[in-house]
């Protein structure tokens, strides 16, 4: 079907009882996205325009969760029923009367663009009045039921709750997936009545009035019967993940991405991963992370929204948010890299490392227990162990400036705002709190003292004063 053919009305209005949660059904994240997120995306990628999300329950927050995506939005308050959702959107079908409507619900978050497509083509090609998706299930659960006629063509969909014993064991169930002739629904839609075991306006019902007013109605049967689970749970949702994962991880392996163990790592929707990169156990990649060729990532790694360079190493048990890694980085194991950091080509960071909002230049080395915040770093730069920058002092944050070359002692606390010039060398321990020159030597901490024998005259003096007290020598 060629895009303009097309519209579609995703139904995300309902308060998603099953979840129990405060939060709306379809903002539960499934792959670091909203489960929504799933459908739409899936919707978007046929081409059909324009995309209405029916939303009511907490509408405001899945509004705002989606603004900027190019969809339009139509209010249903109070939640009546799938129905009633549809009737929501229908002024908005109105517009566009010769538009066949693509009607779906947003919790199916493993439906594939392809399966929209072979609906809309069979809608298309078979001219009626309105076209589902059907599945076959061993368990048919909760689904609506396909009842069709004795020479096979469709007369009702019978929602689990009203279905008959004999009902109940039809094995095949409707997806919640349905390309309509838009005249045609909205006919139907202006005689549904609440009669029903749950007292709403079944949009399925929609299909029975099609039927009874002499219309035809076809059914595509999917052959992936995962693709159609809807989620209604957080059992459900663990299932879908669980289907995601292992769907993303194949097309990542099948396009030469190393995996070492699929079960346990999670790619979210937006990742993107080139091959012979390589993702070790546990590795949870989100947001719009980008991963280079020839990158080993992890075991027990979590990257979001970043840019991990070609040939890098993120080692065990790091946590990067909005960072560059360019080429040749390493980083951990331990580290914790927060947004707003670029960690330069062939740099060191190492463990219990904090960066934030800093730029480590390339080849420069932050190798142990340090905190790096609000700073540019220059290349070839050494920091050493336990270096803090302290770029807060209380209101406001401070930028500081170590130039190439600069080798930080280690223990050393960096008062900013301040500036280590070209070359300079910091002594180990020391707190700096003034600029220091290029090529020069800081020594910021007290002069040591040595008292020659005071340890040993202390130990004589206390074994004495400790003869035959239970204090003992070195007692207190
Ligand atoms: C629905 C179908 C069922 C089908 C199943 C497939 C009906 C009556 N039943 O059942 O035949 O097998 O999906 O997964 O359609 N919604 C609204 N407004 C409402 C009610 C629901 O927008 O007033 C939205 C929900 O947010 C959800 C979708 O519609 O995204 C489906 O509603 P849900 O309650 O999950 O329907 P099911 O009971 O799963
Ligand atoms: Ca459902």
């Amino acid at each position: 079907m060629t895009p303009l053919d097309a519209q579609a009305v995703i139904l995300a209005a309902g308060k998603g009882t099953r979840m129990r949660s405060a939060r709306a059904k379809v903002l539960h994240p499934l792959l670091g996205v909203p489960l929504l997120d799933h459908v739409v995306r899936a919707v978007q990628s046929v081409g059909v325009d324009p995309i209405t999300v029916v939303v009511g329950h907490q509408a405001e927050a899945v509004e705002a969760a989606f603004r900027g995506r190019g969809l339009a939005f139509a209010r249903q308050e109070p939640p009546l029923g799938t129905g009633h959702a549809v009737l929501a959107a229908r002024e908005r079908i109105a517009v566009h009367p010769e538009r066949t409507v693509l009607v779906l619900y947003g919790d199916l978050p493993l439906l594939r663009p392809e399966t929209l497509g072979r609906l809309l083509d069979a809608h298309r090609s078979g001219g009626a009045a309105a076209t589902l998706l059907s599945v076959v299930l061993d368990d048919p659960a909760e689904y609506g039921r396909i009842v069709r006629e004795a020479d096979g063509s469709v007369r009702a969909i019978v929602e689990n709750k009203d279905a008959s014993l004999e009902q109940k064991r039809i094995r095949e169930i409707n997806a919640g997936i349905y390309a309509f002739q838009p005249g045609r629904l909205l006919e139907a839609l202006a005689q549904l009545r609440p009669q029903n075991a749950q007292g709403e306006y079944y949009l399925t019902d929609v299909i029975g009035l099609l039927r009874k007013a002499g219309k035809r109605v076809d059914v595509v049967t999917a052959p992936d019967s995962h693709e159609v689970l809807g989620v209604n749970s957080h059992s459900e949702l663990a299932a879908a993940a669980r289907l995601l994962r292992q769907r993303r991880c194949q097309a990542l392996m099948a396009s030469g991405v190393s995996i070492e163990d699929p079960e346990t790592t999670f790619v979210g929707p937006e990742v993107e991963v080139a091959p012979d990169a390589v993702l070790r156990a546990f590795t949870v990649l989100e947001g719009r992370t980008k991963v280079a060729a020839g990158a080993v990532v992890g075991p027990f790694v979590r990257i979001v929204d970043c840019e991990v360079g070609p040939g890098t190493q993120i080692l065990d048990h790091c946590l990067l948010r909005e960072c560059v890694v360019e080429e040749g980085a390493t980083v951990g194991p331990f580290a914790h890299v927060r947004p707003e950091t670029r960690i330069g080509a062939g740099a060191r960071v190492g463990n219990f490392v904090e960066l934030k909002k800093t730029h480590l230049g390339d080849g420069s080395k932050a190798p142990h227990l340090s905190y790096i915040g609000d700073a540019t770093v220059g290349p070839g730069v050494n920091i050493g162990a336990g270096t803090i920058t302290c770029n807060y002092d209380g209101v406001d944050k401070h930028p500081t400036r170590i130039e190439a070359g600069v080798f930080v002692g280690s223990d050393t606390t960096l008062v900013a705002p301040i500036t280590i010039g070209e070359g300079a060398y910091i002594a180990a321990g020391s707190a700096i709190t003034e600029d220091v020159p290029a090529g020069a030597l800081a020594l910021g901490r007290a002069r040591q003292v040595i008292k020659k024998g005071w340890a040993d005259a202390r130990r004589q003096q206390k074994a004495g004063a400790g003869k035959g007290s239970r204090g003992g020598p070195g007692g207190a």
